[in-house]
């Protein structure tokens, strides 16, 4: 079966919004779309792989004439694709040349908090460095890395920084996807900004719900082509954006199959002509196509306006059939005797509230055990002029969605999930299990609501090891 509609009903898409501002068509020219270089490691010593990695200030050709003063990791704007292969023990040296402090946030990964995985506590100092290490034990998936210095990760994002990670591991191997990097598996990095003068201008664009711009950037792209020279393409899409959620389809209504979510494979292919993306959301979508010929072009929209075009090229049949089994994701087994969480988000602009309070880095909010399994009934109160979908995110591990409002969840959301979109007025219901203790972040992820102080911090804890965390202060960041 193919879903031809959106599974996020109508109502609740951000258009409504006083302060929404829509994509433009645009008529700058033409350009490839800028798939970013993959990260080359320092060294590889057996089973050790070393990395540098440099938060840094750029320049970047993105409209004509003057170049934009872009951010980026290890790269002008955005970052080098990283790749992890699962079982390999890493070694990254974090270098920060910007003028201020930020943090290097591992969205996705499960490695440990508040140090490794980079959120608020783990700040490299301009002109500074860290080095962190972890050994890679999670299933192939799209992950990313962003800053997290409270309260700056929005200005700082918008900036440019944000990078693709890539994880992968044998079992998702031996499935018929597109893994030829940059040829026909490509990361697809969706973000909005607005220019001034050429430039970027985070001040003069603010909006408190979250930043939005009319210019869809695409890898650091406006009006990108990407020359398809394989029958099926395999897209890592991100949701890069700040606040903006994505409704893709392309314009003849061309069918693609989802393989994956935030936290990898799905248990089996979803078909679709529409597909909702929320902040910081991952989707890997599979596009076929066999029924397209040497110059054909197929264009991405969302809403109704042109993103990205794909012309096809010569290119060698390949007519696979996806397994309709990918992935097996076990079951969750509650914690007997365990209660649920209950968590909050409320409001909109500078009311935003989790759990009914703001962001306090020395507050520890929750505690759970590390192997137990609870459920967290997950709410968004917010209803007001029909309110406004906050993408909630975990760090330190992949849930999985169980109901909407007691309803059944998305057809895509099957998977393992570090978000999860919820609408206003709903309540959705996951599993969560932490396997490695630690000081962890959860908050909504429109980055100008986390910077409000829409998040919170659980610390996972084992019973057997006491650990003393150390929290620093919003004075140290
Ligand atoms: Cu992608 Cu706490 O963030
Ligand atoms: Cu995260
Ligand atoms: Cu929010």
């Amino acid at each position: 079966m193919v879903y031809t509609d959106y599974f996020f009903d109508e109502p609740v898409f951000d258009l409504h919004d006083g302060g929404y501002i829509p994509l433009e068509k645009t008529d700058l020219p033409e350009k490839p779309l800028s798939i970013p270089k993959l990260l080359k490691p320092d060294k590889i010593e057996g089973n050790d792989v070393y990395y540098t990695i440099t938060a840094q200030e750029g320049e970047t050709q993105i409209l004509p004439g003057k170049k934009t003063k872009t951010w980026g990791f290890s790269a002008p704007l955005l970052g080098k694709t990283v790749v992890f292969k699962q079982g390999v023990h890493y070694h990254i040296h974090l270098v920060n040349e910007l003028p201020e402090v930020t943090t290097f946030h591992w969205h996705g990964l499960n490695v440990t908090g508040p140090i490794v995985d980079g959120g608020p506590h783990a700040p490299v100092y301009p002109g500074g460095s860290r080095d962190i290490d972890f050994t890679l034990d999670q299933p192939a998936q799209t992950d990313w890395l962003h800053p997290h210095p409270c309260p700056n990760t929005a200005r700082q994002v918008w900036n440019g920084l944000a990078a693709a990670v890539i994880v992968t591991d044998p079992e998702e191997a031996k499935l018929p996807f597109p893994r030829n990097y940059g040829v026909d598996d490509i990361p697809i990095v969706l973000q909005d900004r607005n220019y001034h003068d050429n430039q970027l201008d985070y001040k003069t664009d603010y909006d408190m719900d979250g930043t939005l711009g009319k210019y869809a950037v695409i890898n650091g792209t406006i009006n990108g082509v990407f020359n398809v020279t394989t029958q099926r393409l395999r897209l890592r899409i991100l949701n890069g954006s700040n606040r903006r959620e994505w409704r893709l389809h392309f314009d003849d209504d061309h069918e693609f199959t989802q393989i994956a979510s935030d936290g990898g494979t799905l248990p089996e292919p979803v078909e679709l002509t529409k597909l909702m993306i929320t902040t910081a959301e991952r989707d890997e979508v599979i596009v076929d196509f066999g029924d397209k010929k040497p110059g054909d072009v197929v264009t991405l929209m969302s809403d109704d306006v042109p993103i990205l075009k794909f012309k096809v090229g010569n290119y060698t049949r390949n007519d696979v059939k996806l397994p309709s089994h990918l992935n097996t994701i076990p079951k969750p087994v509650v914690t007997p005797g365990s209660k649920i969480v209950h968590t909050v988000m409320s409001g909109m602009d500078d009311q935003v509230r989790l759990d009914g309070k703001l962001f306090d880095m020395q507050r520890i909010d929750r505690k759970q055990k590390i192997g137990d399994t609870i459920l967290w009934d997950v709410t968004n109160t917010n209803d007001m002029d029909k309110g406004m979908i906050h993408p909630f995110h975990l760090h330190g591990c992949q849930f999985l969605v169980l109901s909407r409002n007691g309803k059944d969840v998305y057809p895509n959301e099957h998977g393992w999930k570090d978000v999860v979109g919820v609408n206003a007025g709903e309540t959705v219901r996951i599993a969560v299990k932490f396997t490695k203790f630690g000081i962890y972040m959860y908050h909504c992820h429109i980055l100008e609501h986390e910077d409000t102080g829409m998040m919170a911090q659980i610390e996972a804890y084992d019973p057997d090891h006491e650990h003393k965390f150390h929290l620093i202060s919003m004075e140290e960041m």
